[in-house]
């Protein structure tokens, strides 16, 4: 599988910071990710002939990895924490606000102009902050269905430029 120039000289790049292959195993999983939209079979073959993996550890790294992901999402992927602290603080009432309003399931499926995707997820770090949610590599904290409604009408306006 050929990735991009710029995917090749990351990888290059990488190669010579970290101790050892399989240190470079996550960055270059999410720098795969932004660059395919997700993890192909193709793409996960390849990265793990390259680190001297097998494919299986690599799908054991993404499925613990809530920001990896092997099948295609929206341009904004919104993960919402439904752990512990979240899910006391209304995270589970935020996620069915998020799948109603954006009108996608949860865990499958892209809304209709190819925006966004719903996920349930793990702890995503930000328990303080609960109820807390992800979307792409912002964090979302405190949230109320208000506060969800103005991010996501955002997003929608950046999909929109
Ligand atoms: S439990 Fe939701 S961020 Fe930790």
């Amino acid at each position: 599988m050929n990735f991009s120039d710029q995917l090749e000289a990351r990888f290059a790049d990488m190669l010579g910071h970290y101790p050892t292959k399989r240190s470079v195993l996550v960055p270059f999983l999410l720098y795969t990710q932004d660059e395919l939209g997700y993890l192909t079979d193709e793409a996960i073959e390849e990265i793990a002939q390259r680190l001297d993996l097998t494919a299986l550890e690599v799908r054991n790294v993404i499925s613990y990895y809530s920001m990896l992901r092997t099948r295609p999402a929206g341009k904004y992927n919104v993960q919402v924490c439904t752990n512990i602290c979240c899910l006391l603080r209304g995270g589970e009432e935020i996620l069915e606000h998020a799948r109603k309003k954006l009108g996608v399931a949860v865990n499958k499926g892209i809304s209709e102009d190819g925006v966004f995707s719903v996920e349930e997820v793990e702890c995503i770090g930000a328990c303080s902050w609960a109820p807390a949610m992800q979307v792409n590599y912002d964090f979302h904290e405190n949230l109320t269905e208000a506060k969800v409604d103005e991010i996501l009408e955002s997003y929608r306006k950046k999909a929109q430029q």
